[in-house]
């Protein structure tokens, strides 16, 4: 019998528990020809500001031994280009879009979130904490709880679309903030967003990065990834948990399954092989087969 790969994150339902992350898969008609969108568990866009951003200047990514370094700077066409040009045809596909939410404001994140519920064919947001805070100098939001807790509260009273609180890193302890997320008005957390580093260049003496600061993702960050899921996990064992960083096979993608996510996003791997959520997909409902589990929710949080 083939094992029940859906599952259920809250209001949100998918068919499976594999999703892109926001960013590496563009908006998701760029791959259309590619990979059969139809049979994605959800597509995460790139994060949408207000106004269309140009990103950063280049060079703005960095291979590392186990990963890479990105500085885009949220480059996107802006929410309303999205949704006039390409919420309609992604639609099409059948597959929950998730939208990823940025802002450099409180009041950006929600008047981008307004927009987005006003039309058709969302299934949930994504908000990305890691976008840098105007107010604080360009501090992450998602470094602290009472701006964590700030932002989402400002989505929450301009949306009743699912909400995805989309985590930092680059903190102490993860557990306020998502703690933070969820009072506010998170239904689900995604975690990890990338991991600050920076890259030189010893033949032209620079940094490689032309903002000198990236984030870091791909294998180097999965134990980093699955430590603050771990946590998450720990101290809210009700909200539901998207694991995100370093997956690069269904094996992967069960270690964060067994550690208690309800899906997984795949992210930098989709550079190497831009079919990969397909194959995680098919690895996941085999290795449920050959273990003998009914559904991808036997093996959730079996580890803990
Ligand atoms: C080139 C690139 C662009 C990204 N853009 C976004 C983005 O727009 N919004 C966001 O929330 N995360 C963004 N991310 C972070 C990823 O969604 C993901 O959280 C992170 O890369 C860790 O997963 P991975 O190791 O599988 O890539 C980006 C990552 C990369 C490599």
């Amino acid at each position: 019998m083939m094992p029940d790969l859906s599952v259920n994150l809250g209001e949100l339902q998918l068919r499976n528990p594999v999703m892109v992350a926001a960013g590496t898969f563009g908006y998701g008609l760029e791959y259309q020809d590619i990979v059969d969108l139809s049979r994605l568990g959800a597509i995460v866009t790139k994060s949408l500001t207000l106004a269309p951003r140009m990103g950063n200047t280049p060079p703005r990514v960095a291979e590392t031994p186990a990963g890479m370094l990105n500085a885009i700077g949220l480059q996107n066409d802006g929410v309303d280009a999205f949704i006039l040009e390409t919420l309609p045809r992604l639609c099409e596909y059948g597959t929950p879009i998730i939208v990823s939410v940025a802002g450099e404001t409180v009041g950006e994140y929600a008047q981008v979130a307004e927009r987005l519920s006003r039309v058709d064919g969302v299934a949930a947001l994504e908000l990305n904490l890691s976008c840098p805070n105007q107010a604080r100098g360009g501090m992450e939001f998602g470094v602290s709880p009472e701006l964590t807790a700030q932002a989402v509260a400002a989505v929450r009273t301009a949306t009743d679309l699912p909400l995805i609180a989309k985590l930092s890193p680059n903190v102490g302890d993860i557990v306020p903030i998502a703690q933070g997320a969820v009072q506010a008005g998170a239904t689900a957390v995604s975690l990890i967003n990338t991991v600050l580093g920076v890259a030189v260049d010893p033949k032209t003496r620079q940094f490689r990065l032309a903002s000198k600061c990236g984030g870091l993702s791909g294998p180097a960050v999965k134990p980093i990834a699955q430590y603050h899921l771990w946590r998450v996990r720990q101290a809210l064992p009700e909200t539901p948990l998207i694991g995100v960083g370093g997956i690069s096979s269904a094996e992967d993608a069960i270690e964060f399954i067994l550690l208690g996510a309800h899906a997984v996003q795949i992210g930098t791997a989709n550079y190497v092989q831009p079919t990969l959520a397909l194959e995680v997909v098919e690895g996941i409902a085999q290795y449920l087969q050959v273990n003998g589990f009914e559904s991808v929710e036997a093996i959730r949080g079996v580890v803990y």
